[in-house]
């Protein structure tokens, strides 16, 4: 990966340091009250040099060792932490999220394959890829996992946008020969050509990554899911992304198209799509082998709270899933348009409903962990992003829990207890709690303008 992206500087301005309440995990919590991962400073600023970060520590520390002359955002009353990373979103669903009445299987039919037609279009495809940065960045989120189209040009118009803008995306165009209309459906070979050439455009260039991305097996033939393994198998350095186990009519479905395969997850073990790379979205109703095999694998499964409670797709079992004897590895995404929301601080807060229902609790530091260092652990890029280190990218956000009249009124009975601070973030906050986000450095969003 090249050191830096030349573009970053686009529409933004750079500055040289950020000064505010640094937050930052080297951990996972363990629990309340876990702070030997956290490093947590009041008055703390960043130090930025090329897009990266150059140093963390007391303002009192770093400011003296800037050059004169130097720019730096001071966000005196704000919470300055990594950038948010999105693990499942889908950027032709912009126009799809809060379509009423259906679950998986109709939705799919009825909004999301008439609006993917329109992305043939390079015109609505850069249009759209505009918007979805727009809106990622007034979130906070500053890396995503995306699925595109089927049309090569939607995963181009993504990765376009991002390099223009500095950030750094995984993302790939959707395979899908089958259970499709005419319009959206390539073919084993054709998935297979066009994923190699964007990978050979796009992945290592700058910060972009491919990923694979068989959108889920109902639509792919298993002439489509042998190409997907054969292209990660000759690109080891790709992603793989898809959905699993979602809702029962889509289960029993996989289970009618692969009768010989004892599971869902077993069909893309036999075509080699399990791994320590590859993202499952959602992963609701896996028996215990599934997760054995997901485990033993490496695989990734991504909670998508705010999708699974609006399509009524069912409760994901983190405490099952995490079980010691066979923890399988865990993200947070939002899976935007089956998601409801852009924002991972909603996400967080239905993520916690979600585990409620299941009778456990999440807590306030273990849900910013997974937004931030966590989710960067499960793409295997915390040496990258996720967290304020030296050497990684300077992509950050800029927390405010006074940023509505509800959270500023509760927060006065808060004081300086910073989990319970962090509690109200996560349960009351969204886009108006991220006063600023930058992308290697640079303001890429400010509140207010
Ligand atoms: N399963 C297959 N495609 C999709 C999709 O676009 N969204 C969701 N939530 N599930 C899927
Ligand atoms: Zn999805």
């Amino acid at each position: 990966m090249d050191a830096i992206d030349r573009t970053a500087a686009v529409g933004g301005s750079r500055v040289d340091a950020v000064r505010g309440r640094i937050l930052s995990f080297t951990r996972r919590p363990e629990g309340p009250g876990d702070h030997a991962g956290l490093l947590h400073i009041q008055d703390g600023a960043v130090r930025i040099v090329d897009g990266r970060i150059a140093a963390v520590g007391e303002a009192s520390t770093i400011l003296p060792t800037l050059p004169p002359g130097a720019v730096i955002d001071h966000h005196p009353d704000a919470i300055v932490t990594a950038g948010f990373i999105d693990t499942h979103i889908h950027f032709p669903q912009t126009q799809v999220i809060a379509s009423y009445g259906t679950q998986l299987l109709d939705w799919l039919e009825r909004y999301t394959f008439v609006e993917e037609q329109r992305f043939a279009d390079a015109g609505h495809a850069a249009r759209t890829a505009r918007f979805f940065l727009d809106e990622l960045l007034r979130n906070g989120t500053t890396t995503a996992v995306v699925y595109g189209s089927v049309h090569p040009g939607s995963a181009d118009a993504l990765f376009a946008e991002a390099e223009r803008r500095g950030a750094g995306m995984i993302a790939g165009k959707v395979m899908m020969d089958r259970h499709a209309p005419d319009a959206l459906r390539d073919r084993a070979d054709t998935a297979y050509a066009d994923s190699k050439a964007l990978i050979e455009r796009w992945h290592g260039r700058g910060r972009q990554r491919y990923a694979v991305t068989p959108r889920f097996a109902i639509t792919s033939t298993e002439a489509q899911l042998e190409a997907a393994g054969a292209l990660l198998r000759e690109h080891p350095g790709v992603h793989m992304q898809t959905h699993l186990s979602e809702n029962p009519d889509e289960i029993a479905t996989v289970r009618r198209l692969f009768p010989d395969d004892a599971s869902y997850t077993a069909v893309y073990d036999r075509f080699g799509l399990l791994g320590p790379r590859s993202l499952f979205g959602h992963c609701i109703h896996l028996d215990e082998a599934e997760m054995r095999l997901l485990s033993e694998s490496g695989s990734v499964a991504s909670l998508c709270p705010t999708s699974n409670l609006f399509m009524g797709s069912g409760l994901f079992d983190l405490e099952r899933l995490e079980d010691p004897a066979r923890p399988v590895r865990t993200a947070l995404a939002t899976d935007v348009g089956g998601g409801t929301s852009y924002s991972m601080l909603r996400t967080a807060a239905e993520a916690y409903k979600v585990i409620q229902l299941r009778g456990r609790n999440l807590p306030a530091l273990r849900a910013l962990h997974w937004l931030t260092l966590g989710n960067a652990e499960a793409l295997g890029l915390a040496d990258e992003i996720g967290s304020l280190a030296p050497g990684r990218y300077a992509d950050l956000v800029v927390l405010d829990a006074r940023a509505t009249p509800a959270m500023a009124h509760r927060m006065e009975t808060i004081g300086d207890r910073l989990e319970d601070e962090l509690f109200v973030l996560l349960t009351l906050g969204d886009d108006r709690a991220v006063a600023a986000t930058y992308l290697q450095g640079t303001r890429a969003h400010s509140r207010g303008g």
